[in-house]
């Protein structure tokens, strides 16, 4: 297995593995550098969505989107390029963090990719929580935010009213490693615990900002049969559509997670 960085701030190719074939022991090293460094991509591999969930399933139980799923396989959403005024991902955010139990992690199989253009971005939010001042560190470690799909629902022509909400801290400690790292965004936080919307978003949308600094961000440039997963409990994503109508098909599913704490 050869692992290499491909940015400062996070994520690594890892090489040489067949990820329809590892021992508890290659999974055991495999999550040791998923926790440190956040974003793994997997380049080469031939997968069924079978074996896409069993990948997965090695860290957990899959967890439906609410509102996607392909009909012989729900716990996977095939994400198309639909043409860019219609895609509904232009946004940084961590998956699903409207779930009481937000996927700790999601996992994305490329069928068909751009040359060029369609990059996923991320951005670490434990090296964005360690810049934090200590005074606003421990402001936002004693802060919980309500985060709602009900923006999400609307764009799914659902109803925002039933959309499912969920209470999380606005620092969480990540389960495995212990490090602390911001855990908001704008698509789905709405506000403080106790705060009005208004007072919230003052703050917010410094953190929003601050969140997805340049030093805290990596990309992946695509090809066809790559895996990536990414940790939701600690890193920012953001859909990159900068490839007009040129293909893009991808297969996401998502693994639950602990409730943050
Ligand atoms: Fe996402």
């Amino acid at each position: 297995m050869q692992v290499k960085r491909f940015s400062a701030p996070l994520g690594a190719r890892i090489e040489g593995v067949d990820v329809r074939a590892i021992n508890d022991s290659v999974w055991k090293e495999i999550n040791s550098l998923f926790c440190e460094h956040k974003v793994l991509v997997f380049p080469d591999q031939e997968l069924k969505p079978e074996d896409q969930m069993a990948f997965a399933q090695k860290w957990g139980t899959l967890v439906r989107h609410p509102y996607a799923g392909l009909k012989s396989y729900p716990d996977i959403i095939e994400l198309k390029n639909p043409g860019k005024r219609k895609d509904i991902n232009q946004h940084w955010h961590s998956d699903m963090t409207y779930n009481t139990r937000p996927p700790k992690l999601t996992m994305l199989y490329a069928l068909e990719t751009p040359t060029i253009g369609g990059d996923t971005a991320f951005a670490n939010q434990v090296l964005a929580y360690d810049d934090l001042s200590a005074g606003l560190q421990h402001t936002c470690d004693d802060l919980a935010a309500i985060h709602s799909a009900a923006g999400l629902a609307a764009m799914y022509r659902e109803s925002p009213a039933e959309a499912p909400s969920a209470e999380h801290p606005v620092v969480r400690v990540h389960d495995e490693t212990g490090k602390r790292a911001l855990y908001v965004c704008k698509a789905f936080t709405q506000r403080f615990r106790d705060w009005s919307r208004q007072e919230s978003l003052g703050l917010l949308d410094y953190l929003y900002a601050h969140s997805i600094r340049p030093e805290y961000q990596g990309r992946h440039q695509w090809s066809n049969n790559d895996l990536v997963m990414w940790d939701n409990r600690s890193v920012l994503h953001f859909a990159v559509h900068d490839h007009a109508d040129e293909p893009r098909r991808i297969h996401r599913l998502q693994v639950e997670g602990p409730v943050p704490g």
